[in-house]
């Protein structure tokens, strides 16, 4: 079923990025630290947010889904991305925040949005994300959303681990087996 705009939360709403968003989002991805563990890693010039946020609207209009403008419903200001993008892991989970925005839950509530999206109207199997091993602030808001670490791998030329959520969820190798309780 397709998605209708915007996807609201409490304190955040979701919409498809605007080519007009780029200057916003690049007070955003212009940041070191932000970036650190997002995609390459490390600040991006505006060509190269302009050139992801044209990205996204491919995307969007190719799938009907993407990575998503993250909205202040408060304030209307873009504070971030959370979205939904088909990559070589599979359907990934992603979200960045304005670093002012960081430790209020927002990125929780954001990646709730994708959630429901993704399992509700989308009808996904199955979600991944991928985080950095060093990112733990990243691991918790996945957790909380019941996935699971499936183990480490290699993406984006650095070490990450795997977390998984889907309708089918495999058992993770070192679970106890089934028949030993
Ligand atoms: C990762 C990020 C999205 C988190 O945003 P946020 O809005 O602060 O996240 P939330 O407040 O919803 O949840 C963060 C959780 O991590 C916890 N946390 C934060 N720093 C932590 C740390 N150093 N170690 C362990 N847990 C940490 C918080 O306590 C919170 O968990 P809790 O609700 O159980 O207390 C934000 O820091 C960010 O944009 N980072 C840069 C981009 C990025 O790394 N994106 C992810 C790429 S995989």
């Amino acid at each position: 079923m397709p998605l209708s705009f915007p996807l609201l939360g409490d304190r955040v709403l979701l919409r498809p990025f605007e080519t007009a968003d780029a200057p916003a989002a690049h007070a955003i991805y212009g940041d070191d630290e932000v970036m650190r563990f997002v995609g390459e890693g490390g600040a991006v010039s505006p060509e190269e947010t302009a050139r992801m946020v044209e990205d996204y609207r491919r995307h969007q209009d190719e799938h009907g889904f993407a990575c998503w403008a993250v909205m202040d419903r408060g304030t209307g200001e873009l504070i971030g991305d959370a979205g939904l993008e088909v990559t070589g892991h599979g359907v990934e989970l992603g979200y960045t925040l304005s670093r002012r925005w960081w430790g209020r839950g927002l990125a929780t509530e954001a990646a709730s949005l994708c959630w429901e999206a993704a399992f509700g109207p989308l009808g996904m199997p199955q979600v991944v994300a991928l985080v950095d091993a060093d990112n733990p602030a990243s691991a918790r808001v996945v957790e909380k959303l019941g996935f699971t670490d499936q183990g480490r791998t290699m993406a984006y030329g650095r070490p990450h681990h795997r977390f998984e959520l889907g309708t089918y969820q495999p058992v993770t190798i070192g679970d106890p087996p089934f028949w030993s309780s």
